[in-house]
């Protein structure tokens, strides 16, 4: 029993790492995600059945409890997931998250008792609780954040600094309770779950709004390695593997999002920026002026061109204009125009923002080219049609020093020969910045919400 448990675990190793590899590619993710849950299906089923083999009635009451507990989170899991809009899918992946940091957190409440005398054992339980409780409460936190029920970053002066100390503190209690766990009480042990997941709150409330996707992405590395120690706890190797995998795929999602907004982490866990809001910060200065572009214009000079790229940005997400954009694609591509789609790596909310967007409204696939790749093909370009979208093409990125996106790559939509940039209004966008690509006297903004605005624009081409 114990060989054919080693092999369902072995199974459920090998899927997880080959459905990793197949969700890097928008094309094979769904077989990614199915082969991954078949594999932890295997691992589950073997741990119940073949983990412990005695036939006692106290063994089937357990059996029919685990059971009655995946039906109950399956029955919720699998309504939320089917239920959830696409913009709100960072919400769902923050609160799933949560589940497993406090999945973690429940594994060491329910094994202290049962270690004291092991310190191996109970330094693992420690490291397992005080991560997995930090992931629950501030995934909760991050929750509550992007559903817009707490909307503001509340930072306590020197918070970074009382955080920190906080921090201190509960990891020389964990410590204490390793050390002296056979004198006192155990019920202490959920005094360090309280501490751990105020510090989880402490954490993420001083973080912008929009920050969160980060946030969320580190909270997952933190349940990952959570779920990693319970692996070292039970010796068990596929929630090892499956915690370092979810561990390090998270690590690895928060630095190349760090990368792709040029910001360090300690910026986005410490700074003051990103709070999500509008044009409070937007420079006054500006040489130049901007011209508007009447929607009959517009519809003949996207008519009339050889190739057309447009840049979605947030702004599509938020007007819910990805249906309306695709059947401009088509209609432009009817006509014989060629239309590609820009994406920048952190165009939107969260990784793959937009391109989980488009494929909702049955763009192809082929048809999203990375900003690398998109480059060099703007100087050929008859007309850039950005839509919704705003730090992702600002030009200051790569002229202005001090703008805090400087040095961030972004798509070079200045090289192409004619603009357009559909927004509702001359607000800023993520970053808070003025933007000088609106300035540039190849630029005409096309002002409306998205949907409208894109709606008139197709009905317009059509008439001609
Ligand atoms: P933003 O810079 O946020 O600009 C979005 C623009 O959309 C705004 O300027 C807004 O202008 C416009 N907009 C809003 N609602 C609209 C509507 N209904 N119709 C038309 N336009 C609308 O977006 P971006 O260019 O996609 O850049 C993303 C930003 O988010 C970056 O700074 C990035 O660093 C940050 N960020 C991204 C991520 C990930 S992983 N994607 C995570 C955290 C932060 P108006 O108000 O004038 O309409």
């Amino acid at each position: 029993m114990k060989g054919l448990l080693e092999i369902c675990y072995l199974i459920g190793s090998v899927t997880f790492i080959v459905g990793l590899k197949l969700m890097g590619n928008a094309k094979t993710a769904r077989k990614g995600n199915l082969i991954g849950a078949f594999g932890m299906t295997i691992a589950i089923l073997g741990t119940i059945f073949l983990h412990n083999t005695e036939h006692t009635s106290r063994e089937f009451i357990k059996i029919v409890l685990i059971f009655g507990g995946i039906a109950i989170g399956t029955g919720i899991g699998w309504l939320t997931a089917k239920r959830v809009q696409m913009t709100k899918m960072p919400e769902l992946v923050s609160m799933f998250n949560g589940m497993g940091g406090a999945c973690a957190a429940l594994i060491g409440l329910a094994e202290f008792k049962h270690n004291i005398g092991n310190t191996g054992a109970l330094a693992f339980i420690m490291a397992g609780l005080v991560i997995g409780s930090i992931s629950f409460a501030g995934s909760v936190i991050a929750y509550l954040k992007l559903s817009g029920k707490i909307n503001k970053p509340i930072r306590l002066p020197k918070y970074n600094i009382l955080n920190n100390v906080f921090f201190l503190i509960v990891a020389a209690f964990a410590i204490y309770l390793v050390i002296s766990a056979e004198t006192i009480n155990p019920l202490l042990i959920w005094v360090l779950f309280v501490m751990a997941c105020i510090y989880g709150v402490l954490f993420v409330f001083p973080i912008g709004g929009a920050d969160m996707p980060v946030v969320i992405s580190l909270l997952n590395s933190f349940t990952g390695l959570a779920a990693a120690f319970g692996g070292f706890l039970y010796d068990n190797k596929v929630m090892l593997t499956g915690g370092i995998l979810v561990g390090s795929a998270g690590t690895l999602l928060t630095l190349a999002m760090c990368k792709a907004m040029n910001r360090p982490l300690s910026n986005v866990i410490f700074g003051a920026f990103g709070g999500g809001g509008g044009a409070a910060a937007a420079s006054s200065e500006v040489d130049g002026n901007i011209k508007d572009i009447q929607v009959s214009d517009l519809a003949v000079m996207l008519n009339y061109s050889k190739k057309v790229v447009i840049v979605p940005g947030y702004g599509l997400a938020v007007a819910q204009a990805q249906h309306v954009i695709h059947e401009l694609e088509k209609l432009l591509e009817e006509r014989g125009v060629e239309v590609k789609y820009a994406i920048h790596p952190v165009a939107g909310r969260m990784p793959g923002h937009m391109n989980v967007l488009l494929a909702e409204a049955n763009v192809e696939y082929d048809k999203l080219v990375e900003m690398e790749d998109i480059n060099p093909e703007f100087e050929q370009t008859d007309v850039v049609l950005v839509v919704g979208a705003n730090d992702v093409v600002n030009p200051a990125a790569k002229t202005d020093p001090s703008s805090p996106i400087y040095g961030m790559p972004i798509l070079e939509v200045d090289k192409a020969k004619n603009i357009v940039v559909n927004k509702r209004s001359m607000n800023a966008g993520y970053a808070g910045i003025e933007n000088l690509l609106f300035y540039n006297p190849k630029c005409s903004m096309f002002f409306g919400d998205a949907k409208k605005a894109l709606t008139q624009l197709v009905a317009e081409i059509k008439q001609l």
